[in-house]
């Protein structure tokens, strides 16, 4: 039996969900490791609901098919992720992390790499959602590049599920909301006034930046994704379940360069899912180490 959702009607009511949706729940869990409980569900059919509403499409059954079928199953997915993915996000969202960057790893990894021929430094946001995250990382490498990062060369390459947010993140414009926690100094530094409510981050930060649509469950692209110094995934694997996330986590490790670190956000933590990194303590803020070659701790 199918029933017709519209989006007005929020799920999260005494009305028995349409099977349908936990179908839909569970294509989307393979796709792309977000995993929604059961008494969440309602979540998935508001969702799906926007989409058949944008669609005309009365039934879920209907808007199955449409998932489902060779013709538009791509793209239709694509549109549903971004409904399904949280972006919460704001600049400078952890301070104490980005202490620790720039008080102990960015020169243990200076001083790690220094003998390579390119000074290269490689930065992976994973789960960038709108760019927040991302150029606070930039603004902070271009804050040492007269000074611990001066001759080196900083790629800062930023990856988000949802392909909505990897445009807003290009365009690199933000109100009050998103710039809550940005302190004085970095506004008038690294930000020009779009308007009388918005600021654009200045090209020379952009220029630091690559931005594209990556899905953190696609093994085929991950893989890909090899020699980097520094990962960043946080608040994202939350979304996840064990398998999913173990998955990931493992291919962030063998994404990292030896002696690379490993961020997440500050509620989350690798317990259970990944025995090979070694956790390390900062003030207010933790992060996962690669163990170096040298370090002869393998
Ligand atoms: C809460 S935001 C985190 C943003 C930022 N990292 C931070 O901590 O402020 C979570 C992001 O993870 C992304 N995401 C969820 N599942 C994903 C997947 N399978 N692949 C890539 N990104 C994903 C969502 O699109 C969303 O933008």
């Amino acid at each position: 039996m199918t029933s017709t959702i519209t989006a007005a009607s929020p799920a999260k009511s005494a009305t028995p969900i349409d099977p349908v949706f936990r179908q839909i729940r569970d294509l989307v869990y393979k796709v792309c490791g977000i995993f929604q409980l059961e008494e969440k569900l309602y979540l998935m059919a508001d969702a799906c609901g926007r989409r058949m509403k944008h669609l005309s499409v009365r039934t879920p059954r209907e808007y199955w098919d449409l998932l489902t079928a060779h013709s538009s199953r791509e793209a239709e997915l694509r549109q549903l992720l971004n409904e399904v993915t949280i972006g919460e996000t704001c600049l400078f969202r952890s301070p104490p992390q980005l202490d620790a960057l720039r008080k102990v790893i960015l020169p243990e990894l200076v001083q790690e790499k220094t003998k390579q021929i390119v000074k290269r430094l490689r930065i992976w946001s994973a789960g960038c959602s709108t760019g927040e995250e991302p150029y606070t990382l930039a603004m902070n490498m271009l804050e040492e590049s007269d000074r611990l990062l001066k001759g080196w060369t900083v790629e800062i390459l930023a990856t988000d599920l949802n392909d909505r947010s990897v445009e807003t993140a290009k365009a690199g414009v933000y109100g009050d909301y998103a710039l809550r926690a940005t302190p004085e100094l970095f506004k008038r530094k690294y930000f020009v006034q779009v308007d009388e409510k918005k600021l654009e981050v200045r090209p020379e930060v952009k220029k630091l930046i690559t931005f594209s649509r990556l899905n953190l469950q696609d093994d085929s692209r991950m893989l890909f994704m090899k020699g980097m110094d520094l990962i960043f995934c946080c608040n994202v694997l939350i979304y996840f379940d064990g398998p999913s996330k173990g998955k990931v986590v493992n291919h962030y490790y063998s994404n990292l360069n030896f002696g690379g670190y490993f961020f997440l956000g500050t509620s989350e933590s690798l317990l259970n899912l990944n025995d090979n990194f070694r956790l390390v303590h900062f003030p207010g803020s933790l992060a996962y180490w690669k163990p170096s070659l040298k370090s002869g701790k393998l």
